[in-house]
């Protein structure tokens, strides 16, 4: 096989491979320091966390869990505060109480969160008035001002990206460890009304009552410390696009083989960073954690191939999880060849569903926005043609924030174009909505129930 070029791994031999999408520091003064400062920080997760959910997920391989996976397209640091994380955590907890109730296997929750705030971007540049300036690429690289100095890629961010990502984790936490959440399932925390007017509303808040009514009859029996909903799991994810954030907390830890990335739980690479003689593969090979890859646009089946491989010589359950990115015309075509290659090969994979990255289109109004309809036919399309190769599709993975923003068209309030400018807060794409977002863990869930055959 590849053997002449699998040398010795480690944290920094990525260097010496063609790097794409990767900042170029031009004070290297300051990028050394900041890197040695970033090393001799505690980590952010711990290896046993990290090896829980390779556990899960391997039961998602097996349909034997679902994962959600979602949060903000990109992280900022203006957001990291109170408000923005606990909305987000508790729309991913109530979709995993309506996946949980319909799909009756457990959710593996994963946030898109603590650590998101690198950007791959399609041009170098852009054009201000009349100058060409560096592209904005995520808070952990330069800042979004439209200014030659603020694009300028800025070493210190990779320690103010490490201290959010810190101060956010410490919150998630506190809130899904401390019974601070219990709140969160009372009747008043749920908003419904949106869905009125919407042909589903009878099934869906008869769904919502009987959670409620699970969950009160859960309280009343069981005594307080053994109600788990006390405690829910809530992992972190994010993409591994700088190399030199992910390298300076890669480690060793005691009593255990490999070395872990222990900025997040799963790392993923992104459709633009997974050329097989590259940079992020050369880097993504040598740590345990599980490992997401996204697969969308021009794809080279074979080339996919050798990447699994060279990722998960050993060929582990619960390791690679392939995120299909296709856009919802694409699915029928070009996802059977892919899983064929993998079944031939016979490869463990978990496969999930990004159904937001290949619908993306500009509205009349100049908005990048997306259509609640193109993102649940994506899902649809992917569970149909998984049941129809005898795969299972293990999880989602969506772009969703539990603020009211108006990003994407569609759902049932039907919000429109024109619509889209009254909050459109987002730097990077367009995220689905609270109520958007509740919608579709309740659709997926139908879609669910239908695919197995006990739907209608
Ligand atoms: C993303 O997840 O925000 C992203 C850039 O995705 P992809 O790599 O699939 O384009
Ligand atoms: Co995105």
């Amino acid at each position: 096989m590849d053997k002449v070029k699998l040398r010795t791994w480690t944290p920094l031999s990525w260097r010496t491979f063609p790097k794409r999408q990767m900042p170029e520091y031009p004070d290297v003064k300051l990028f050394e320091e900041s890197f040695r400062e970033l090393q001799s920080f505690p980590p952010l997760v711990t290896s046993w966390e990290i090896e829980a959910l390779r556990k899960k997920l391997k039961q998602a391989g097996r349909g034997e869990a679902f994962m959600l996976q979602g949060g903000d397209c990109a992280e900022t640091f203006d957001n990291c505060n109170s408000v923005h994380i606990v909305k987000l955590l508790k729309v991913m907890l109530q979709m995993s109480f309506i996946l949980i109730h319909e799909l009756n296997v457990p959710i593996i929750r994963v946030g898109r969160i603590a650590g998101q705030y690198a950007k791959p971007r399609s041009n170098d540049s852009e054009i201000i008035g009349d100058e060409e300036i560096p592209i904005y690429r995520g808070d952990l690289i330069n800042a979004i001002e439209a200014d030659n100095v603020s694009r300028k890629p800025d070493p210190r961010r990779l320690i103010e990206a490490y201290q959010k990502s810190a101060m956010t984790i410490n919150f998630v936490r506190a809130l899904t460890e401390g019974g601070g959440f219990a709140d969160l399932h009372h009747p008043e925390y749920w908003e419904l009304d949106f869905m009125l007017k919407n042909k589903y509303y009878k099934e869906y808040e008869s769904m919502v009552r009987s959670i409620l009514n699970a969950i009160n009859f859960m309280e009343k029996l069981l005594p307080t410390e053994l109600v788990t909903l006390k405690q829910v799991d809530m992992y972190t994810s994010h993409e591994a696009l700088n190399l030199y954030y992910e390298s300076a907390q890669t480690r060793q830890v005691p009593h255990t083989p490999g070395w872990y990335n222990l900025t997040t739980h799963l790392p993923w690479i992104g459709n633009r960073t997974r050329g097989l003689e590259e940079a992020h593969i050369e880097y993504f090979r040598g740590i345990r954690n599980p490992i997401g890859i996204k697969v969308g646009g021009k794809v080279d089946v074979y080339e996919i191939i050798k990447v699994i491989e060279r990722l998960n010589p050993e060929n582990e359950e619960g390791k690679i999880v392939i995120i299909t990115r296709y856009g919802r015309d694409k699915v029928t075509d070009q996802l059977p060849e892919l899983i064929r290659a993998v079944q031939n090969n016979g490869l463990h994979v978990v496969w999930s569903c990004d159904p937001m990255h290949g619908n993306t289109f500009t509205s009349s109004t100049n908005y990048k926005t997306r259509d609640f309809e193109d993102i649940l036919e994506e899902i649809k399309q992917t569970f149909m043609v998984h049941r129809e190769m005898r795969t299972t599709l293990g999880g989602v993975h969506l772009e969703l924030t539990g603020d009211n923003v108006t990003e994407c068209v569609g759902g049932a309030k039907g919000l429109n174009e024109n619509g889209l400018s009254r909050n459109y807060k987002s730097y990077c794409d367009p995220r689905l909505n609270y109520e958007q977002s509740l919608e579709l863990a309740f659709l997926i869930a139908k879609e669910w129930k239908y695919r197995n055959g006990n739907g209608h």
